[in-house]
């Protein structure tokens, strides 16, 4: 069964980052796809040092959780992203953890490519058009297929759980879920012969 990895760039294990993430899981179970939700609250994720220790090698030198998800992140066929906002942009840890798969995908094998997915931001006000924007960076420049919903990928929350009474944003995060299931389930091999 393909699986889809959604990642949470929130240090909050169960805020509203991730609780968009878990509706946005059962969609993909109900398609008959394997969601895995993972947290990088706990984990450490510095960022890029540029030795250029990867290339060609697919596992990056640096001794933190990196390598532990990358490995996640190139099994699965949909990759999702979500990250609070933070002075208009994405989560630090985030962007860390982008750049240095990247780098791996990009200088190596090309893992990311023709994997589907996209970014969602979480907000209290302002900030998450750039902010996902700024994600789309990440899948963009890596081949990657981004399918698009009702609305853009953004919701509005501020302490944990009041994301989840944005009711256009729950219902566009789920739909772009629904979307990277089917986008996924159209295609029979992540690479195209
Ligand atoms: C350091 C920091 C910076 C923030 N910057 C912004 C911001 O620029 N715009 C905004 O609308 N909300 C901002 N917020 C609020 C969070 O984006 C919002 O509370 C979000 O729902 C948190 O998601 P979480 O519960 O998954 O961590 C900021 C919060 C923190 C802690």
């Amino acid at each position: 069964m393909a699986k889809v990895l959604l990642i949470s760039g929130s240090p909050k294990k169960e805020g509203n980052t991730m609780q968009t993430l878990q509706k946005c899981a059962a969609k993909i179970e109900a398609l008959g796809l394997e969601p895995e939700i993972i947290s990088l609250a706990g984990r450490k994720i510095e960022a890029c040092i540029a030795c250029g220790k990867c290339i060609g090698k697919g596992v990056c030198v640096l001794n933190d959780d990196l390598n532990e998800v990358a490995d996640k992140v190139r099994e699965a066929r949909g990759l999702i992203l979500g990250s609070p906002v933070y002075f208009g942009t994405a989560r630090g840890d985030l962007m860390n953890l982008l750049q240095r798969v990247g780098m791996l995908s990009y200088n190596g094998d090309r893992f990311l490519s023709y994997k589907v997915g996209g970014p969602i931001a979480i907000n209290r006000r302002g900030g998450a058009t750039a902010t996902i924007q700024e994600m789309l960076m990440f899948f963009f420049i890596n081949e990657m297929i981004v399918p698009g919903s009702t609305y853009w990928n953004i919701m509005f929350g501020k302490k944990p759980g009041e994301a989840m009474d944005d009711e256009e944003g729950v219902r566009t995060a789920e739909r772009f879920a629904e979307n990277v299931a089917h986008v996924i389930l159209q295609m029979k091999e992540q690479r195209p012969e």
